[in-house]
């Protein structure tokens, strides 16, 4: 199936080929330039505590990327595989596990399934239990750079009919073993996600070293940003540890945090994406992922020298 992927928002198209003012014409081109030119962001997602919300962020960028018809790729590095259950994939004949043993382009194949959410524009890099056996203290170079080998083969595994992935999300486990760090040697950019509790800023300032040692392995390696989520804005506690963050890490955090809201655990438990959920507290947290996504992809605008309009964020709001 041949699928349209322009989109137009308040004023603005996006194809692949960037975001233009509609009184202005957009670029078009064909099929075969789109795979010529197009890039490929990278985004791992982490922190080095568990039950933060990882997962639950990469699952809403990617849900945010459906809505505006982004194809997208979800890498489930977690051995607990929550990212892989919620976007409850067809079978595949291979998992992470395999493409990390050997992570050439027909193992990395085998293991992308469609999700059940789009199987046009959400697709998983299956996750595995075994993965964990991959998660060793103190990995030789060349296993923590077969993630990005295999990362590199997308743009030649894809179907014919197939359009290439815009975005691919790296959803972390929570411990800086050979699984985290190959992710941050494989993306260009670094989400770090974390909760306004008393131990936020000691555990970002080691996530953000972790990112700065990873930049030894890979120049292109940039922190995207700091996501604080489960925010209670009445919490006299969290405005508190909020504004601690932005003390040291100042614009970095991003301006929209997450609200902490039952509809992200209602959404993931019946394995939907949230801007699908529909309930007022969902629709409060995908208009946050929205603007998330916006800074993203503007990030990633910024890597491939395109046009961008500074007020997107707020037209897309
Ligand atoms: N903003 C939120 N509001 C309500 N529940 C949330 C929110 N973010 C995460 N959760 C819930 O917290 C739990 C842990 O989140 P998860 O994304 O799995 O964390 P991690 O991937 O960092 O371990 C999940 O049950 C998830 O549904
Ligand atoms: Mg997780």
């Amino acid at each position: 199936m041949i699928r349209s992927s322009t989109v137009r928002v308040k004023g603005y198209c996006l194809n692949g080929l960037g975001f233009h003012k509609l009184d202005r014409p957009a670029p078009t081109y064909n099929r075969k330039d789109r795979r010529l030119t197009h890039v490929q962001q990278t985004v791992a997602v982490l922190s080095l505590k568990g039950g933060v919300g990882k997962t639950t962020v990469a699952l809403g960028l990617a849900s945010a990327a459906m809505r505006r018809g982004i194809r997208t790729l979800v890498v489930d590095l977690d051995p607990q595989c929550n990212a892989t259950a919620t976007l409850d994939p067809e079978d595949s004949k291979a998992t992470l596990t395999d493409v990390l043993a050997d992570p050439q382009p027909s193992v990395v194949r085998d293991a992308i399934a469609r999700s059940s959410w789009d199987g046009d524009l959400v697709d998983v890099l299956v996750g595995s239990e075994d993965a964990e056996s991959h998660n060793v203290p103190d990995p030789s170079l060349n296993r923590l750079n077969r993630l990005a080998t295999a990362l590199d083969a997308l743009p030649e595994i894809i179907d014919e009919e197939d359009d290439p992935y815009q975005l691919v999300l790296l959803d972390c486990p929570p411990s800086l073993g050979q699984l985290t760090r190959s992710a941050l040697v494989a993306a260009d950019r670094a989400l770090l996600v974390t909760e306004p509790t008393m131990f936020a800023v000691s555990g970002v300032q080691r996530a953000f070293e972790a990112v700065q040692t990873e930049r030894k392995n890979n120049e292109e390696l940039q922190p995207l940003g700091v996501v604080v989520n489960r925010v209670r804005p009445r919490s006299h506690e969290h405005q508190f540890r909020i504004s601690e963050l932005r003390e040291i890490f100042g614009p970095l955090v991003m301006p929209v945090a997450l609200p902490d809201r039952l509809a992200v655990q209602q959404a993931q438990g019946a394995c939907m994406p949230i801007h699908a959920w529909g309930t007022p507290g969902a629709r409060e947290v995908s208009l946050a992922f929205n603007l998330m996504l916006a800074r993203v992809l503007r990030a990633g605008r910024g890597r491939q020298d395109r046009p961008r309009s500074d007020s997107f964020e707020e037209e897309y709001a």
